[in-house]
């Protein structure tokens, strides 16, 4: 049988600002999420949260795109908003419900949603990444790195198994199209479009041999489904490890170095990525820094058995650091390019309400 992990997330309203939300969401999600088990809609889930957002993290057997799991994560976070989040006016209460009534499918509703079927190996154990204060690009790096880069995933060279490579289905979100590259033969195309994150989105990533999954990515662009800012869409991302893919060390390798992504303060500037653990999931300094968490799995007979909370370790207290010196290389630049995003990606903040203003006070020089 096949076992299908959907992970499905949305920021519905937090507390003291985008920090975190509120213990009452978790509880009434994870309410919510025991009923639909007991209702066998769902095996087992796992509700967390990174920075503001509330993430469901759910194993069934329906296949991804299930109306009825769809359904069920739509239900939860209207239920929040509905039920707590307007009770305790908590802030930007209802925030990434975008649309009003659900017709089957939560894509394009605004959460975010990465999910996987695949039939269970002996052992399968998994990682979902979970991020805030970014958008779905910022898995590109990594995702690179996990899949193609030997200098990172040292079983691309020596595992028989990794040794045909993986295919990458990227998404260029802006005129809604995909292709799919197979590496390593086609790594120069590859980085020639997602070295731009903030268009082209790691969408999946398959194993060349026989066409296993091996990732799965949410790629929801808020700004283009309301067409104007709402917060960043902080991604998730699930990656299956070990026996033939990358090991979990490997897949973890990725997150080592604290590299630059869009997001952070109102969606508009640049910082590091900083690996983080459940507990620090928690956004502060100039609403960020961007933060990921990583909680691992092993999915038995449908069943998720976990969490480990992978990046609550000293290793990446180094990694942390050195993404706290970037932070504060990039803020000493204030309002300024690069550490503020580029006039392409400012199109969707508040940024051309100041600047519309200004328009008519320019007089021409010639
Ligand atoms: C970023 C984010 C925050 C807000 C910022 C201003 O994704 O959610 O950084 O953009 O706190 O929020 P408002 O405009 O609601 O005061
Ligand atoms: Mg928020
Ligand atoms: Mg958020």
């Amino acid at each position: 049988m096949e076992t299908t992990v959907s992970v499905i997330k949305a920021d519905v309203g937090s507390v003291a600002g985008h920090v975190t939300p509120h213990q009452e969401q978790l509880e009434l999600a994870r309410n919510m999420l025991e009923e639909a088990k007991n209702e066998e809609t769902i095996k087992s889930f796992y509700v967390t949260h990174c920075g503001d957002d509330v993430e469901l993290i759910m194993t069934h057997h329906k296949g991804v795109d299930n109306p009825a799991i769809h359904g069920l994560a739509w239900d939860t976070f209207t239920e929040i908003t509905e039920k707590v989040s307007d009770r305790l006016k908590l802030y930007a209460s209802g925030q990434d419900l975008l649309k009003d009534a659900f017709s089957g499918n939560i894509k394009g509703m605004g959460p975010g949603v990465a999910e996987m079927e695949f039939t269970e190996r002996k052992s399968d154990p998994i990682v979902v990444f979970m991020a805030d204060k970014t958008e779905p690009g910022a898995w590109n790096l990594a995702l690179y790195n996990i899949f193609a880069n030997p200098f990172n995933t040292a079983g691309l060279v020596i595992d028989p198994r990794l040794h045909q490579g993986f295919s990458f289905t990227v998404l260029d979100i802006q005129e809604d199209k995909e292709v799919i590259l197979r590496c390593p033969a086609e790594i120069y195309s590859l980085l020639a479009l997602i070295g731009t994150p903030g268009r082209y989105v790691i969408k999946e990533v398959r194993r060349n041999d026989d066409n296993e999954i091996a990732a799965s990515a949410s790629t929801t662009r808020l700004s283009l489904i309301a067409g104007r800012y709402v917060g960043k869409d902080d991604p998730v991302l699930v990656v299956r490890a070990q026996s033939g893919l990358p090991a979990m060390g490997e897949i973890l390798e990725a997150f080592s170095f604290p590299y630059i992504v869009a997001g952070w303060m109102r969606g508009s500037h640049h910082g590091p990525l900083i690996p983080v653990s459940e507990r620090n999931a928690r956004v502060t300094r100039f609403d960020g820094p961007p933060r990921v968490i990583a909680l691992g799995f092993q999915v038995t007979q449908g069943e998720l058995i976990g969490p480990v909370d992978l990046f609550d370790d000293p290793a990446f207290d180094y990694t942390r650091i050195k993404g706290m010196e970037i932070a504060e290389y990039v803020r000493r630049h204030g309002p300024f390019m690069p550490h503020r995003l580029g006039p392409e990606e400012m199109e969707y903040t508040t940024l051309p309400l100041v600047l519309d203003k200004l328009k008519d006070r320019f007089k021409s020089t010639s």
